[in-house]
């Protein structure tokens, strides 16, 4: 199915990239183009899939100061996969967000108007906040996913986090969808993990769960896709493969 989904949770380091990443990855992988845009001044999304930087990025299309067909680019590594990217150094995307992005709210909105009239799947990779720049993005979508890490401060942060979504909804009379959540870095050995997905899984949420893996770092360090990361013969754990390909049948149909 066509759609445009975004991951956020406004707090920082729980695996907005890493999960919006691998999922891209794998959509990819099953032959699907599909174009990854880095919404992240840090530009973490941009500097795991490409090996050099690239003329143009995403705050000269906003700008108005490039054309999408500059600025999309393949991933050095993963076929199919094409990045809309931001680099962190100059700061474009966070001047942009903080000097103009407030005239113009729906500047991405008619961006990804644009990119879907040549691609089925489009994944947005947010920064932590929930300021101008999140919300422009996520009124953008047709969808939005929430990974957390199973900890306390993370249950806290879906609280604000669905709050503040409504509040979005309502203020740009958005209809982006909220329904599932992703557990990340998921230790099945750990009660307080357990404890956490279950009392997560009472509620309205459809909730998925990653295992905690050190494969992901690596392959982002490998500017690959964790999928096709191998060290000595060894790559993901087959449940993170396994919870990787569910996510990929829940998230696309
Ligand atoms: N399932 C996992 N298993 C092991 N390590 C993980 C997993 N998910 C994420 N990590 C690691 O945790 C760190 C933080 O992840 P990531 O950068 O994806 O979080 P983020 O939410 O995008 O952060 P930010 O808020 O800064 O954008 C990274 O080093 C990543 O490799
Ligand atoms: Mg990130």
């Amino acid at each position: 199915m066509k759609k445009t989904i975004a991951f956020h949770l406004q707090k920082g380091g729980v695996g907005k990239t890493t999960v919006s990443g691998a999922l891209a990855c794998q959509s990819a992988i099953n032959g699907h183009p599909t174009v990854y845009v880095d919404v992240d001044p840090q530009g973490n999304a941009s500097s795991w899939f490409l090996k050099k930087g690239t003329r143009f990025e995403f705050a000269d299309v906003l700008q108005g100061e490039a054309n999408l067909e500059d600025v999309i680019v393949e991933a050095s590594k993963v076929k199919n996969l094409f990045l809309i990217p931001t680099f962190g150094v100059g700061g474009s995307l966070k001047n942009y967000s903080e000097t103009r992005l407030a005239e113009e709210p729906y500047v991405i909105q008619d961006l990804i108007g644009e990119l879907s009239k040549d691609f089925d799947r489009i994944i947005l990779d947010l920064s932590p906040g929930f300021g101008r720049l999140e919300k422009s993005a996520l009124i953008a979508c047709d969808e939005v996913i929430t990974p957390m890490t199973p900890e306390f401060f993370s249950v806290e942060g879906l609280e604000i986090f669905i709050n503040e979504i409504q509040k979005t909804k309502k203020n740009f009379r958005s209809n982006v969808k909220h329904s599932k959540v992703v557990i990340n870095a998921f230790d099945e050995r750990i009660k307080q993990h357990r404890d956490i997905f279950n009392s997560a899984s009472e509620g309205q949420y459809k909730v998925y769960k990653i295992p905690v893996d050190p494969v992901f770092r690596k392959s982002q360090e490998d500017g690959t896709a964790p999928q096709l990361y191998k060290s000595l013969g060894r790559g993901l754990k087959s449940s993170t493969r396994e919870a990787l390909e569910d996510l990929e049948f829940e998230i696309w149909r």
